[in-house]
């Protein structure tokens, strides 16, 4: 299991019926099982390919009814789900798995790959409140993780732009993206057109304030 993996697990709430859609190898369900956190896993990829992978990580749980392993496009056959996660897709794509579901659970867990703030404005129209939505520094990359609990919710331009969880707690790895984003665009600034220099510089002076103590 990779330390993604197991950084996203530790955040999935204890539940009944625990779904990972687009489960791939089936880390996560594994995990969620073996740490005793899900009474029930279901399996899901719309890959056969994919998902033989994750029904023969679970193998032992399929034969012993704690697991369940469908080839399903998003929840389209899935059983009732308590919490359902779905990890290292495109915001689009998860977009798209919550616009066709028939049912959606109680508790969500996302990590977008991009565009995390259409997903945001998405789930807080769509009956979701946020609980946490932070960024975290793992294997030379930045995932953006959110927990979300059927509810209403608001969310302010800042937090659609930032993740509520990293405005009010300004993380170290938080921080750290930040940093690297006002580096990058005084960078670029240095060799483009006047005009498109001012607008990168405004926008690195902008974030200044967010690596700030
Ligand atoms: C990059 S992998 C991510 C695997 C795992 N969730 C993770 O975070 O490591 C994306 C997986 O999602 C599956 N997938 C893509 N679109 C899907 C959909 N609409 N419904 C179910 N699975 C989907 C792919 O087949 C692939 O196995």
């Amino acid at each position: 299991m990779t330390e993604r993996i197991s950084r996203i697990v530790s955040e999935i709430p204890e539940t009944k019926v625990f779904g990972d859609i687009g489960c791939d190898h089936g880390y996560a369900a594994y995990e969620m099982l073996k740490r005793g956190k899900c009474e029930y896993a279901v399996i899901s990829d719309v890959s056969a390919k994919c998902l033989k992978k994750a029904e023969d990580l679970l193998s032992s749980y399929v034969k012993a009814k704690k697991a369940v392993a469908i080839v399903s496009d998003g929840f389209d056959f899935l059983p009732h789900l308590d919490t359902a996660l779905i990890a290292g897709m495109g915001g689009e794509e998860i977009i798209s798995i919550l616009k066709n579901a028939k049912e959606l659970p109680e508790n969500l867990i996302l990590q977008p790959m991009k565009n995390v703030e259409k997903v945001r404005v998405f789930v807080v129209e769509n009956g979701y409140r946020v609980e946490k939505d932070y960024v975290f520094y793992c294997g030379n990359k930045y995932y953006n993780l959110l927990t979300l609990k059927k509810g209403e919710d608001r969310l302010s331009e800042e937090e659609i732009e930032f993740g509520r969880t990293n405005l009010k707690e300004k993380s170290a790895d938080f921080k750290k993206m930040i940093g690297e984003e006002i580096k990058k665009l005084l960078f670029f600034s240095e060799n483009s057109p006047e005009k498109v220099a001012q607008e990168l510089k405004s926008k690195a002076e902008r974030l200044k304030k967010y690596v700030e103590d």
